[in-house]
């Protein structure tokens, strides 16, 4: 049987590194493309997956900044010309609020979380429609829900992080959208919560990688991940789902 190709970007760190791994040790009919900004950081993250005893498939790094077109159509090449498509897009990469004014705060968090993985899509989208079962896939935010935000009752209705939730709310419009686009061509679209695990989303001091202490493993965020692109999750395609179910708009 012939390998099912998955991309992930922004997989040195965090979710995309829990979920390079549990793909990758699923079957030996996955070959993961890890995805990282930094060359280094990718070689590194591959070395560090493959030495986990546990994987199955294979492994390969590749460069790819969201940020960065022409990055982007390099790592568009490198796949067509070494396996002519593509079969999973998981749109990872992503920032919590940077430092600066409202405005470089919404710049550069809509940059990274909405304007460059919709840009990735489309530059992989003549490649995605040549699988014989494609997945495109935004890794979102519970946060990015507006009725959970208006919700007074809900955990984290007090929670701001108002551009990131706002980002993650325009990536899930975009993702309903491509979902009625794409569908129709046979590419499943979905949005995925990973809930809150532990990665550098927040910082690096172990209190900033914990959320304090409340943020779970991001294994599980990959593992809902996996449950998407084995079809398993299918019944909810162009939704935001999370490990138990969907969230609500
Ligand atoms: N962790 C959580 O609790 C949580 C909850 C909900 C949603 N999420 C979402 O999960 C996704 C992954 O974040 P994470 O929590 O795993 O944080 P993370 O550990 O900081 O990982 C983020 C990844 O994105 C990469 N990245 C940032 N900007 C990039 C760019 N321009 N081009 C390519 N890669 C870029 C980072 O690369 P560098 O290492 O080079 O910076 C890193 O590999 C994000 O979309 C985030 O919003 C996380």
């Amino acid at each position: 049987m012939s390998s099912k190709i998955i991309l992930i970007t922004g997989a040195n760190s965090g979710v995309g590194f829990a979920a390079a791994k549990v793909i990758a040790s699923a079957s030996p009919n996955y070959h993961v493309l890890v995805g990282s900004r930094n060359p280094e950081n990718g070689k590194k993250a591959v070395s560090e997956l493959q030495a986990q005893g546990s994987i199955k498939g294979t492994l390969t790094d590749i460069q790819i900044d969201v940020n960065d077109q022409a990055s982007i159509d390099a790592a568009a090449k490198t796949i067509e010309d070494k396996f002519g498509h593509l079969d999973v897009l998981i749109n990872n990469a992503g920032v919590g609020t940077p430092n600066g004014d409202i405005k470089t705060q919404l710049e550069r968090t809509f940059q990274t979380n909405v304007i460059g993985p919709i840009v990735v899509t489309h530059t992989l989208k003549p490649l995605l429609l040549k699988s014989k079962s494609p997945y495109s896939i935004y890794v979102t935010s519970g946060l990015g829900s507006l009725s959970k935000a208006a919700d007074p009752n809900d955990p984290y209705s007090q929670a701001r992080y108002d551009v990131y939730r706002a980002s993650k709310a325009a990536l899930n419009m975009l993702m309903i959208q491509e979902s009625k686009e794409m569908g129709p061509k046979g590419v499943k679209t979905f949005a995925v919560c990973p809930g809150l695990v532990r990665s550098n989303l927040r910082g690096k001091t172990e209190a900033d990688v914990s959320a304090g202490g409340h943020a779970g493993d991001p294994d599980v965020a990959g593992q809902t991940l996996l449950s998407v692109i084995e079809g398993k999750r299918d019944a909810d395609v162009g939704k935001v789902v999370h490990k138990d179910g969907v969230h609500p708009w």
